[in-house]
């Protein structure tokens, strides 16, 4: 059987198992008298949140009413573990679940995403939340409608982790959260084995997707009313190498900018070892790629950049960002910070600092370093104490927050085009619109303009945010 068949096969498979569950949630519905509701939680990036879509598609297609509030007849944790604190928050709302589940009997309970590819993380569910009914990772999530079949088939828990896979399953259903603007993978797993990251082991080798099936993709959702995609890979500047006919990201995008009636291309993450100039002159010249590139940093240092396995130095990093704002001068750089790397000295964090402000980020994620069992960076033995991490963590912030404001400052009075994503959270007669830099406008609306694309004046900077006025 070639590949594309065994891929068709297995869809077609997955169909069947949505509705065998179908038939089991309609038995539910029978004896409760109501639709069965569901909710899907998602912890973690870009990819885990495009991953609940998926989870929320078949959940759909199988008969349940997608809802908000946990306290519903099945509820599944998207879980994420690059950061300690995001497993820490999943034990502590599962007790919370419990909590619903005693009290309504009809209650499933399921885990998925990054952290259950944790050997470790299983064996404490299964002795400390024995209530928990499906456990499944991100390898085979395309198997969710099987895997909830199973569980309604079966009494105890339902446990099923891949090590590992080379299958990438298209055409599923999908549920998507905002109806003008979705993510799309491109690729999946990451290579790259960044020494304090734990993301090469819970998604796997890197995996790039047919560009065929990515334009297929994206056509259908601009057929659905799609005009914004978010092309998603761990590192997307290494897109296509490992293709039988590889194609590299530049092109791809190429391909995508002929897309009738796409109109905003955005991506994520870039890796600055990979950024090709290539890459440079097409955004450059595109009428469709946002102003804005993401190029995380991590450090600023050359020494821990080396050992964090980061593959450029300081010098090469501040060239390339230079030489990005030189060719595309409205662009916005963003990007992500760790402070508290094992071995992180006071100098270590000022020359982060110095790359700041040199680089001007418009914005930057920063984070303290979280020391993750089985990456390479957890057994150095020069851990950094946390009273040390948190002052360095502090005024790193600090500049951060400075130059991001400044940065922002530079729009005001332009006249920006903004797609209206939301109405306004406080103020009901406002809606929040996001540009092509990713900043956000707040201006005069109403419901009718989400999902358009309006022009929009730049009248008040407040920090990281405009408040404007629409404009003909
Ligand atoms: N693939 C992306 C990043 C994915 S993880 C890239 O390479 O740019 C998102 C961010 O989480 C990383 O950029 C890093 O800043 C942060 N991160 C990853 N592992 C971490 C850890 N162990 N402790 C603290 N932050 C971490
Ligand atoms: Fe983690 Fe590095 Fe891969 Fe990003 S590139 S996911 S930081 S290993
Ligand atoms: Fe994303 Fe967290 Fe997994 S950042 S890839 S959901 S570990």
């Amino acid at each position: 059987m070639d590949h594309r068949t065994e891929v068709q096969k297995e869809t077609e498979r997955q169909y069947a198992f949505m509705e065998k569950a179908a038939g089991y949630v309609e038995a539910m519905a029978a004896k409760l008298g109501r639709k069965p509701t569901c909710c899907v939680t998602t912890f973690g990036c870009q990819m885990n949140a495009r991953d609940s879509e998926k989870l929320a598609g078949i959940l759909e297609k199988a008969g349940y009413e997608l809802v908000e509030d946990e306290n519903a007849d099945f509820v599944i944790y998207n879980t994420c573990t690059v950061r300690d604190n995001a497993n820490q928050k999943v034990y502590g709302r599962l007790g919370v679940l419990n909590g619903y589940k005693k009290k309504n009997p009809h209650m499933k309970i399921a885990l998925c995403g990054c952290m259950m590819q944790e050997p470790s993380v299983i064996e404490k569910i299964k002795k400390s939340y024995p209530f928990v009914d499906l456990i499944f990772g991100t390898h085979n999530i395309f198997k969710f409608a099987e895997l909830l079949t199973a569980m309604f088939e079966n009494k105890g828990m339902v446990i099923d982790i891949w090590e590992d896979t080379d299958k990438i399953v298209e055409d599923l259903p999908v549920e998507r959260k905002y109806p003008f603007k979705s993510g799309i993978n491109i690729m999946f797993g990451c290579n790259n084995f960044c020494s304090y990251c734990i993301v090469p082991y819970v998604r796997g080798r890197e995996r790039s997707r047919n560009p065929k099936d990515i334009i297929r993709e994206i056509e259908g959702l601009v057929a659905d009313g799609v005009v914004e995609i978010m092309l998603l890979g761990q590192n997307v500047n290494s897109y296509g190498k490992n293709l039988e006919e590889p194609v590299t990201f530049a092109q791809l995008l190429t391909q995508i900018e002929k897309i009738e009636g796409l109109e905003r291309i955005r991506f994520m993450t870039s890796h600055p070892k990979d950024l090709s100039e290539e890459l440079i002159q097409v955004m450059k010249h595109s009428k469709k790629i946002c102003r804005h590139l993401h190029l995380p940093l991590q450090s600023g240092s050359t020494r821990i950049l080396t050992a964090m396995n980061r593959r450029y130095t300081k010098e090469q990093y501040l060239k390339l960002a230079e030489h990005i704002r030189e060719e595309i001068p409205d662009i916005s750089i963003t990007t992500d910070i760790i402070v508290g790397f094992p071995g992180e000295t006071a100098e270590d964090v000022e020359e982060t600092i110095d790359v700041i402000r040199r680089v001007k980020y418009d914005n930057a994620f920063t984070f303290i370093y979280s020391k993750r069992t089985g990456t390479p960076a957890a057994a150095m033995d020069n851990q950094v104490p946390e009273d040390v991490v948190k002052a360095g963590f502090d005024k790193v912030l600090k500049v951060v927050q400075d130059t991001a404001r400044e940065q922002a400052a530079r729009y005001q009075g332009q006249v920006m085009e903004a797609l209206v994503e939301e109405i306004n959270e406080s103020d009901p007669g406002m809606v929040t619109g996001r540009l092509s830099n990713n900043l956000l406008v707040h201006f005069p609306g109403d419901a009718s303009l989400i999902g358009k694309i309006v022009r929009v004046s730049l009248e008040e900077c407040h920090g990281f945010y405009y408040v404007g006025k629409r404009v003909e």
